[in-house]
């Protein structure tokens, strides 16, 4: 290992042509090896910004969300950018003027020196994304939700899996790196409410909207309308879809099937990671879905969404729900009032009741015999370590041990179950559900929900 390290450092820096594979073999090498105690951290050898420990980064999405990430990605090599809008590319290129420009993200992904891409378009443009930048050796950070269907969580999913010993995956769902986060799950975890049953969370979000916006004249100049719809079916032009403010223009858009799927991708997608983080969940068996009167157009406002999700090792099979727009879980107790919480989430056991926000949490022992004596707190030594920050711990996976929190497994089965609720509601009833092979049993119009149609020349999986 040692040799092969000084003849890669003897050859360095590599030709342009290899540049990109090359540098991506490195970075991980030198990882590996200082890991293993061989040769100095990296960090040593080059000091921590010298340009051979920087990633090259492409960022797709310039403006909105993607701003959260302007600071992080300062640290790195931000080598191409891309959008469909010039206004907005231009903004990106204020920040990183450097970097190459695309408006066809398909084009941007094939440039050669790439090691990740940060994903900060729309929902319904993620999975491909995601793929194509994976099939092409890329780590890729993907703003949440990850997929727009059951189909897509599923190929993005399977892709990692093959590829999870390169590549480092993150979704945007940085409300993880909370400490809240790791005290819910320790509460849980270590039996503070004795053997966990039943999971529910929760967002009161509403945006409702009568259906797609009419046709309203030409698209501006700046903005490549035909890039923006990808994939999905034609819907003309209005700017109305265009009407946010940046980071918030998602809500001009995701309640629309074809761009999104409502607060099921949007706040469900942080909410339900505060209760799926405590739960070491699989694949749920069940699902079933109830909420407004279907509109082919727009998602529900209202809706709820239950889960039969299998024991694991150190829990029973459970139940795990989603309420959104007015939806609710039932309180534990009269003066708790959920309706005060406005995304949140809720851990019933046979000794008591958990309830928590993103930031804090209430236990809520039931009856008199829950005395607490059958929980231990952590000491201080033992408590579970602060992630620092999400986005942080990606570009350093990147570099190194490949390990996030919120990687393309977690949360694609995450968004899978969410999507599938979806499907649920959808089909009007409880569908059993084979995560093995991802089809629902015995219900043919539940199947054909699990995948969305594309618009010819756009391949989910390229
Ligand atoms: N993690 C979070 O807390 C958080 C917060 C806000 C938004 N988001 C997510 O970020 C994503 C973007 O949200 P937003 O409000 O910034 O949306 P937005 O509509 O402002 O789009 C973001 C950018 O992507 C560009 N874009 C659109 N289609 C593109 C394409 N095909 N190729 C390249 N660029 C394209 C837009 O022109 C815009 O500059 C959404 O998926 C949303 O769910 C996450």
């Amino acid at each position: 290992m040692t040799g092969m390290l000084i003849q890669m450092l003897d050859s360095w820096p590599p030709s342009r042509k290899t540049r990109g594979m090359k540098r991506r073999h490195f970075l991980k090498s030198l990882a590996f090896t200082g890991a293993a105690g061989l040769v100095l951290p990296r960090t040593k050898l080059f000091g921590a910004n010298a340009p051979s420990n920087k990633l090259n980064i492409a960022l797709i999405g310039t403006w909105g969300r993607a701003e959260a990430h302007f600071g992080g990605l300062a640290t790195e090599n931000v080598v191409a950018l891309c959008d469909v809008d010039a206004k907005h590319l231009e903004f990106g290129a204020r920040k990183f003027p450097n970097a190459k420009q695309y408006v066809d993200w398909r084009k941007c992904i094939e440039q050669k020196d790439i090691d990740a891409v940060v994903c900060c378009t729309p929902d319904h443009t993620h999975a491909f994304i995601a793929n194509w930048a994976m099939n092409r050796g890329k780590h890729v950070y993907c703003e949440k939700p990850l997929a727009n269907s059951v189909e897509e969580a599923r190929v993005v999913r399977a892709n990692y899996l093959k590829n999870k010993d390169k590549l480092a995956t993150q979704v945007g769902t940085q409300r993880h790196e909370i400490e809240n986060f790791n005290r819910v799950r320790e509460l849980v975890l270590d039996g503070a409410i004795g053997e966990v049953q039943e999971v529910s969370a929760w967002g009161d979000r509403k945006i409702p909207r009568p259906g797609y916006l009419p046709a309203a004249g030409d698209p501006p100049a700046n903005l490549q309308y035909d890039l923006w719809i990808g994939p999905s079916p034609f819907h003309p032009y209005n700017p109305g879809y265009f009407s946010g403010g940046p980071g918030a223009n998602c809500l001009s858009w995701n309640m629309y099937w074809d761009f999104g799927s409502g607060q099921v991708g949007d706040m469900g997608s942080h909410t339900m990671d505060l209760a799926w983080n405590a739960i070491d969940a699989g694949l749920p068996t069940a699902a079933e879905g109830r909420g407004d009167p279907f509109n082919p157009d727009v998602t529900p406002v209202k809706l709820e969404m239950h889960f039969d999700i299998p024991a694991n090792d150190w829990r029973q099979a459970i139940k795990v729900s989603w309420y959104q727009g007015g939806a609710l879980p039932e309180s534990p107790a009269r003066y708790i009032d959920l309706h005060k919480i406005d995304h949140g989430a809720m851990f019933e056991g046979s000794k008591g009741v958990l309830v928590a926000n993103f930031d804090t949490r209430v236990l809520y022992p039931l009856r008199g015999e829950a005395d607490l004596t059958y929980y231990k707190p952590r000491t201080k030594g033992t408590v579970l370590p602060p992630m620092g920050n999400f986005q942080r711990q990606w570009i350093n996976a990147c570099k190194g041990n490949l390990k996030t929190s919120c990687d393309f497994d977690y949360s694609g089965k995450m968004i899978e179950m969410m999507l599938l609720g979806l499907v649920a509601y959808r089909a009007g009833k409880k569908l059993s559900y084979d995560g093995a092979t991802g089809l629902c049993k015995d219900c043919s119009e539940a199947n054909e929900l699990l995948r969305r149609t594309y618009r010819p020349g756009w391949t989910l999986n390229g």
